[in-house]
């Protein structure tokens, strides 16, 4: 074993300790005090320790950019997964990075669809000390990228064949400018219905087709004394649901009208205010305790046999796994009624903070490990959601997840894969927080429907 240890020490100074170890340098720790002359090896002038010191650091950064030095080093990565499911699939990642000798600090920021973790983004950016890493939706990316906040990751995307592998609808969300600027960890969608079976069968209700289906399935349980619908009133939760109902009352070309193009007539239709009379029903449909409830709590009502059903984003179905439930015994996974060609997006991706310059060693390296095709399967398997490469087999994931990569692939073939107004793939913030709300306001029943679809024009033309 080759291993040397050198000090390099002045009295009363600090002290480091450079270890060479297998022929690569490892920096221990930082600077320590050093104050017992009799420990030193090497007792030199200052101006030379400098030089020493100096001519080693320059060495260790060149060795680090060529890839053949340990790094010691940490990410600090800022996010919103801390449901039970998210951590879970968190820790994929997480070990990942500690098996390459990457520390992780956590910097989770509690709050569905992540409103507040980009407030606090905002702040630490405005403080000028921005995280190595954080997960961000669609605009809001475009945004940062804009700004030339974030590090290009060029080199480890050309290296891996990037290109080449992630889907256009996700490059169009993690290029700026030519640049990569974040890596794609998933595909999420919204347009789901997740299901307590054991309800449904005791009730003799089928997986409905149609909303007409629908509406029957929830009067029944309704009339034996269950509650229909888990919900979480929270504006985000609100307007997720508000994405298959407006995709299932008016199809895709409203969908698109309406909340991509931000089509006057679209808004203002009678399309659109059936959609809010959806939304009515569904309101008068969920218990009443849904006010403020997290989304992972609703969906443990489903989990726990407390409601029939959760619409929701397939991140729930990692709720239903770290339950240690089964899809098809356990539970079901189904589209929104209506939707079932349409697939309603959202990808996380994870951007890198420019630290100054030239993307760091880690940052590269969680870039890396996010698109490593192994990775892409072992953490979607758990997230619930589907993998951001298009070459990776759906051999580990169950029912829902298989279901979900075939319905990506075949919505995304035919035209009908279309970004999340709910999650930040429609519209840059202004807007999709300004249609949330209207649509907030309506289910909370501040307006009627007519008035409802008259408040969303004008506050979408106010944002746009
Ligand atoms: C994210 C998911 C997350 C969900 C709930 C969505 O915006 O894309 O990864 O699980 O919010 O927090």
């Amino acid at each position: 074993m080759e291993l040397y240890v050198l000090y390099y020490a002045l009295r009363g100074m600090k002290l480091l300790t450079i270890t060479i170890y297998k022929g690569k340098f490892i920096l221990f720790g930082s600077f320590q005090k050093f104050h017992e002359r009799s420990n030193s090896l090497f007792i030199i002038q200052r101006r030379i320790y400098m030089r020493i010191i100096k001519s080693i650091i320059n060495a260790m950064a060149v060795l680090a950019l060529s890839g053949s030095i340990a790094v010691s080093q940490e990410v600090e990565v800022l996010h919103w997964w801390t449901s039970g499911g998210e951590a879970s699939a968190l820790n994929v990642l997480k070990q990942d990075l500690e098996s390459q000798g990457i520390g992780w600090l956590d910097m989770p920021v509690a709050g569905g669809g992540g409103e507040q973790a980009m407030t606090v983004l905002r702040a630490r950016v405005a403080a000028g000390s921005p995280p190595t890493a954080v997960q961000a939706l669609g605009f809001d990316i475009l945004d940062w990228g804009a700004q030339g906040a974030l590090a290009n990751l060029n080199d480890v995307a050309a290296k891996e064949g990037w290109d080449d592998v992630i889907p256009e609808a996700l490059q169009y969300f993690a290029k700026y400018d030519n640049q990569w600027i974040s890596a794609p960890v998933n595909v999420h969608s919204t347009n789901w219905v997740w299901a307590n079976k054991a309800i449904l069968d005791s009730n003799g209700i089928e997986i409905p087709a149609t909303w007409d289906d629908f509406v029957a399935a929830v009067e029944a349980l309704s009339a034996a004394g269950i509650t229909p619908i888990a919900h979480g009133g929270q504006a985000w939760q609100d307007a997720t649901v508000f994405d298959a109902v407006a995709m299932s009352t008016g199809g895709p070309e409203f969908y698109k009208a309406a909340f991509i193009d931000l089509d006057e007539e679209a808004l203002g239709s009678d399309t659109m205010k059936e959609a809010f009379d959806r939304m009515a029903f569904i309101r008068a449909n969920v218990d009443e305790n849904f006010s403020g409830r997290d989304w992972n709590l609703a969906t443990a009502m489903v989990i726990n046999g407390e409601a029939g059903f959760q619409m929701m984003g397939d991140w729930a179905k990692g709720e239903f796994l770290n339950a240690g439930k089964v899809p098809g015994e356990d539970f079901l996974c189904f589209r929104f009624p209506g939707t079932q060609n349409q697939v309603t997006f959202n990808a996380d991706q994870f951007m890198m903070f420019d630290q100054g310059g030239v993307v760091s060693p880690e940052q590269a390296a969680l870039a890396s490990a996010i698109l490593s095709p192994s990775f892409q399967s072992a953490f979607n398997v758990v997230k619930g959601s589907v993998p951001a490469r298009t070459d990776v087999s759906d051999e580990a994931f169950d029912a829902c997840g298989k279901q979900g990569m075939a319905d990506l692939a075949n919505a995304s073939a035919s035209g009908n894969l279309f970004g999340s107004m709910a999650h930040g793939h429609a519209n840059p913030a202004a807007v999709k927080n300004a249609m949330y709300d209207v649509i907030t306001a309506h289910f909370n029943g501040e307006y009627d429907s007519q008035t409802a679809v008259e408040e969303l024009i004008d506050a979408v033309s106010i944002a746009k």
